[in-house]
């Protein structure tokens, strides 16, 4: 049934009411409206207005391999290893339990949507369907922790290139790994590292990221829409999330290439591209506000930062706000 119903939707140009969907197919409007939650449930975006009925919004494929690997070179060195799942906990989450049963480097998770999205520090993540991408990619490469403490800043330069790359848009990147766009956060990255207990070598890396995509401002959760935004609201035109997809496999397989021997250029394109720096900026950790100017990044990714008082520190992890955005007035 609801076969019958993407297609009689995606053949028509506007709104299809309940009833003329149900004359047509010969089944009842609940057979109709359950068939419109199904595929609205596997990542198709149906409008319906009253009185109207509902459209989809072609632009709005749900994600999916096949529409993934058409968007790639045909050598992309890791298209068997890509899996497009409809739902999932966390891309992250099963990209690690892949990991550990031996999944290759440049295994790729894509979800539509995520029950669980994880964020930094314990957060969620919110991640509906139709809406973002949400992809995590697997790297193992053979190395130590200190040679990978830029890491977040090759991921955090490599989502900019491939923003970029679809739309010509060419965002910002809040110190350490939040990508923004006009002041408002575009895209959330998550990397986890494991590393092997016996040799404290790096057994693997995932970086996960979870992309806004087709929101509408309304479409994001009420407590963060005055600091989110989207590619569409961007660009003001439809997203296409499978080009979206396709582009972060490749800037992630190509910053691969240069992690381990690139490691001034990436910081280089990463201090261009890093809105934070020059800033005011406070710093928070636990109940702490400290405030200071951020000045600089330094070789392994870690923020410099002057305080009031003339001594300047190096900062490696805890929340920094930036002035002038997120609230931070
Ligand atoms: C943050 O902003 O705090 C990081 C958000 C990271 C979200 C992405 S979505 C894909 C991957 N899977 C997850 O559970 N989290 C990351």
């Amino acid at each position: 049934m609801k076969d019958a119903v993407l297609s009689e939707l995606r053949n028509a140009d506007e709104y299809l009411s309940g009833q003329e969907l149900s004359v047509r197919l010969g089944v009842s409007r609940t057979a109709v409206w359950k068939a419109v939650e199904k595929l609205r449930r596997e990542g198709y975006t149906i409008r319906s207005a009253p009185n109207r009925g509902y459209r989809l919004e072609k632009t709005a494929l749900p994600l999916c391999r096949e529409e993934i690997l058409a968007r790639l070179p045909e050598d992309f060195p890791w298209q068997d290893r890509i899996l497009c799942l409809d739902s999932v906990d966390s891309t992250n989450t099963r990209l690690k339990a892949m990991a550990a049963q031996g999944a290759p480097h440049g295994s790729a998770v894509i979800a539509e949507q995520q029950t669980s999205g994880r964020g930094r520090r314990g957060r969620s993540f919110s991640s509906p369907p139709g809406m973002g991408v949400y992809l995590s990619v697997l790297l193992r490469p053979n190395c130590r922790p200190e040679e990978l403490m830029h890491l977040t800043c090759a991921a955090a330069v490599a989502v900019c290139n491939a923003i970029a790359s679809v739309t010509g848009l060419q965002p910002g990147i809040k110190w350490t790994n939040d990508i923004v766009l006009n002041g408002k956060k575009l895209v959330g990255i998550l990397t986890e590292l494991s590393l092997e207990a016996e040799s404290g070598c790096v057994e693997y890396a995932v970086i996960g990221a979870g992309i806004n995509c087709c929101q509408q401002k309304s479409d994001f959760p009420e407590e963060i829409q005055d600091i989110a935004t989207s590619l569409r609201l961007a660009v003001g035109k439809p997203i296409d999330r499978n080009a979206v997809a396709a582009a972060m496999l490749r800037a992630m397989a190509e910053m691969e290439q240069h992690l381990l021997t690139g490691q001034a250029a990436i910081l280089a394109d990463y201090r261009q591209r890093c809105i934070t720096l020059g800033k005011e900026i406070a710093l928070l950790r636990g109940e702490e506000r400290r405030y200071g100017t951020a000045l600089d990044v330094d070789t392994q990714g870690a923020l410099l930062v002057a305080f009031a008082d003339g001594h300047i520190e190096t900062v490696n992890s805890g929340e920094v706000s930036v002035r002038g955005m997120y609230g931070y007035v």
